[in-house]
């Protein structure tokens, strides 16, 4: 299968599989303990369904949404993900220069393999950055300043990763830092020539973004073992306060889960949230963020920007959850997926799927435009948003 044969994101996810050597896809795919995280986030929206209502004019599509100030081309981004250049050399800049061309957001990852001032240099408009708290606050604050200084429109503040999670697939096939290539994973790698090329050539990828503060002649291995030595730390809200304070921009925390932390988000001036369990990869017994959604949305929905992610697959999930009152969604593995079989085609291919399937059920369910969607448009609305929406 070539990229231009793949007609749905899953068919990405088979051919980015076929790249890249079985330590490196566990390590996307995967999840924590038993993995049964991963598949409460995408059932989440599958059990929910959609009421067509017809009789409608849909001859024009319009998928357009406003997001801080901004217009962008539809109500999804690209979800921050870390290591990309070790899944797909320049992966981070093919996915921000396919966002830039679709006009959405590319959030790039806190552990990003470019640099910040790259991502601002190719999609100035549609680049934002995500913040991986380090031990050393002084970091943090220069990279805020950083970001700041390149005029990035928003920073995205990732809280909930206060420790290194049990990623179980990691273990077993010996993915760590350094990373050590095990005979077996030799074996495997050699079936994935481009990849294996690429590795021998260059080594593991790197963090651009922590050169600065890493030992002067640190190698990509010296930084990534730097890094290791100032992330996890547990964030707290007077970390938030401190960036808050300093952020000219719009703030956002991924990876509030509970009314009670949006509301104290909101009361510190906090801009938006992206609801979210980062992709069921910290706490596999946490809930999805389609299910706790609808709570987030009743305690602070009318005072900050509400955005999710994790388990969407299809157009119809992104449709599902603006219909549950989400502003905004990301996608965190299918566009990854769409880069590592394809670099910036790819990446913009994963895009377009999306895109196309949106305009097919916004035309089947009677809904020209997305503003236009809410929660008459659910068959069935979960039960307590049909309670928010009586209250
Ligand atoms: C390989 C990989 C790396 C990730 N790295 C980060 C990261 O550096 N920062 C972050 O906030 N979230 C990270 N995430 C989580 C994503 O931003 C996002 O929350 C998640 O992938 C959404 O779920 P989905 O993959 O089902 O779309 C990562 C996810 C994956 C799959």
């Amino acid at each position: 299968m070539k990229i231009e044969d793949c007609v749905n994101l899953d068919d990405l996810r088979i051919l980015a599989k076929k790249r890249v050597p079985k330590l490196i896809y566990d390590f996307i795919e995967g999840g924590v303990d038993d993995e049964g995280g991963l598949e409460r986030n995408e059932a989440a929206y599958k059990r929910l369904a959609l009421a067509p209502r017809y009789m409608v004019d849909i001859s024009k599509l319009d998928q357009s949404t406003r997001l801080f100030g901004r217009t962008y081309a539809s109500a999804y981004g690209i979800a921050p993900t870390g290591g990309v250049g070790n899944y797909r050399r320049g992966g981070d800049l093919m996915l921000a220069r396919a966002a830039r061309d679709a006009n959405i957001p590319f959030i790039m990852s806190g552990a990003a393999t470019a640099a910040m001032e790259d991502m601002a240099r190719e999609a100035p408009d549609h680049g934002w950055y995500q913040l991986y708290t380090a031990r050393d606050r002084a970091i943090s604050e220069d990279q805020i300043k950083r970001a700041a200084d390149l005029g990035i429109p928003v920073l995205v503040v990732t809280v909930d990763v206060p420790a290194s999670p049990n990623r179980e697939r990691n273990r077993r096939n010996g993915f760590g830092r350094p990373l050590k290539l095990t005979l077996k994973t030799k074996l495997d790698a050699l079936r994935r020539p481009l990849w294996m090329k690429d590795y021998l050539q260059h080594g593991i990828a790197m963090l651009e973004n922590w050169k600065a503060y890493a030992p002067p002649d640190a190698d990509a291995e010296g930084v990534s073992a730097f890094l290791a030595t100032q992330v996890p730390t547990s964030v707290t809200w007077k970390d938030i306060e401190n960036f808050r304070a300093r952020w000219p921009g719009k703030l956002v925390l991924k990876g509030v889960m509970r009314a009670d932390d949006a509301t104290r988000a909101a009361d510190l001036g906090v801009d938006g949230l992206i609801v979210s369990n980062h992709g069921a990869r910290q706490l596999d017994r946490a809930p999805s963020p389609l299910d706790v959604f609808p709570a987030i949305n009743a305690a602070v929905g009318d005072r900050m920007t509400l955005m999710t992610d994790g388990g969407i697959r299809r157009g119809a999930d992104v449709l599902i959850a603006l219909a549950m009152g989400a502003k905004f969604v990301f996608l965190g593995r299918p566009t990854l997926y769409g880069a590592i079989a394809g670099g910036e085609i790819g990446a913009a291919k994963a895009i377009r799927i999306v895109n196309d399937e949106m305009n097919k059920i916004m035309a089947q369910i009677g809904c020209p435009s997305l503003d236009q969607l809410g929660p008459d448009f659910l068959h069935r609305p979960p039960e307590d948003l049909r309670r928010n929406l009586q209250d």
